[in-house]
């Protein structure tokens, strides 16, 4: 971690006031605390001064701890420990955050904080040459398990690439709304390429589980047997062993229905595409895709049919694994690192 300091005086504005909704929001956060403990509400005072002027000036410091009756070396302890408090000028549209601990090092943010050096600075904390990016390293933002990612201001950007990350950065540029959360078509935290786990669940045991809608008055009907059989707690008929294994059988034997016929011989390494894993490479295996070729030649249609049976929307032409496969079939890494500027994974 860097050394947190102030900014330089000739950048430290003379002043600082909260404006009329601030100051009414920071006397009403002050009021929460029990008498003789108001202090406390140090943090989220800086804070909002970091919302309110982009950064934290050495006056804002003043100024929370005259409202907090704190002496001045107190909250600049606070403000100089954490590290979401930014303590010089950051870019106006984004100040970047990357992970770089171990989980997101290990998965690629390395690559990030290159994309930063050459799209914003080649100094963490400096703004680019508009004033509106800047970035900066930081340790874990606690989102590991879709490393790797970046936090800007209060939102985070998870499993990223750095394809899907300049691309980000451009959005910021240009002022858009970037999309939050992960950047794959995966659910929150859920696992990449759909459910892996408890996928045989009978839909009828899932349905019971919904809880029944309350009767509207004393005098409404009584619940029928199936109603019963669908509250909370009602005892759900488990469907039998034999029943179980044949319809997993049946929805593992439907997804694993070849759509293609796969070509003689050996076949590629599609881990290689980046966004392809071991699981995602089986799959595509079982439908019949085993060389860079095919995936290379795919066409929409084909793209929208293994999307569905990948349960994954969208990441094929994300991700363009066609333009990876294409280099990878022409000619390996080599042609890939000449087109993409980068090993294949
Ligand atoms: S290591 Fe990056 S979020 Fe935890």
């Amino acid at each position: 971690m860097s050394v947190r300091r102030l900014a330089e005086d000739k950048v430290q504005p003379q002043e600082f006031a909260f404006n009329a909704d601030n100051k009414k929001w920071a006397k009403q956060t002050i009021a929460k605390y029990p008498k003789g403990r108001q202090q406390s509400a140090v943090i989220p005072l800086l804070m909002r001064a970091q919302d309110q002027d982009g950064w934290v000036t050495k006056a804002a410091i003043e100024h929370v701890a005259d409202m907090l009756e704190m002496p001045y070396i107190r909250v600049l302890e606070v403000a100089t420990f954490y590290t979401q408090f930014q303590l010089k000028p950051v870019g106006t549209k984004a100040h970047i955050q990357v992970c770089g601990t171990t989980p997101c090092m290990l998965r690629g943010s390395e690559d990030l904080i290159k994309v930063c050096k050459s799209k914003i600075n080649e100094k963490p904390f400096e703004t680019n040459e508009s004033g509106t990016l800047s970035w900066e390293e930081v340790e874990c933002l606690g989102a590991c398990v879709n490393a790797p990612m970046a936090m800007v201001f209060k939102d985070t950007y998870e499993d990223l690439t750095p394809e899907r990350f300049e691309e980000m950065i451009d959005e910021f540029e240009a002022g858009k709304d970037v999309k939050t959360g992960p950047q794959i078509n995966r659910q929150f935290a859920a696992p990449e390429g759909g459910h892996v786990t408890l996928t045989d669940v009978p839909a009828k045991a899932t349905k019971a589980r919904k809880p029944a809608a309350k009767p509207a008055s004393n005098t409404a009907p009584k619940p029928t047997a199936k109603q019963k059989a669908e509250e909370p707690g009602a005892k759900v008929k488990t469907p039998s062993k034999t029943a179980k294994k044949a319809a997993a059988k049946a929805d593992d034997a439907e997804m694993k229905t070849p759509l293609f016929e796969a070509p003689e011989g050996q076949k590629d390494d599609l881990k290689l595409i980046s966004g392809v894993g071991p699981v995602l490479e089986g799959k595509l295996n079982d439908l019949g895709i085993t060389t860079y070729q095919q995936v290379a030649k795919l066409t929409k249609k084909q793209i929208a049919e293994v999307d569905d049976r990948l349960s994954f929307k969208g990441r094929i032409e994300r991700d363009d694994w066609k333009a990876q496969a294409k280099a990878l079939a022409k000619g390996g890494a080599d042609e890939y690192r000449k087109v993409f500027g980068k090993d294949p994974r």
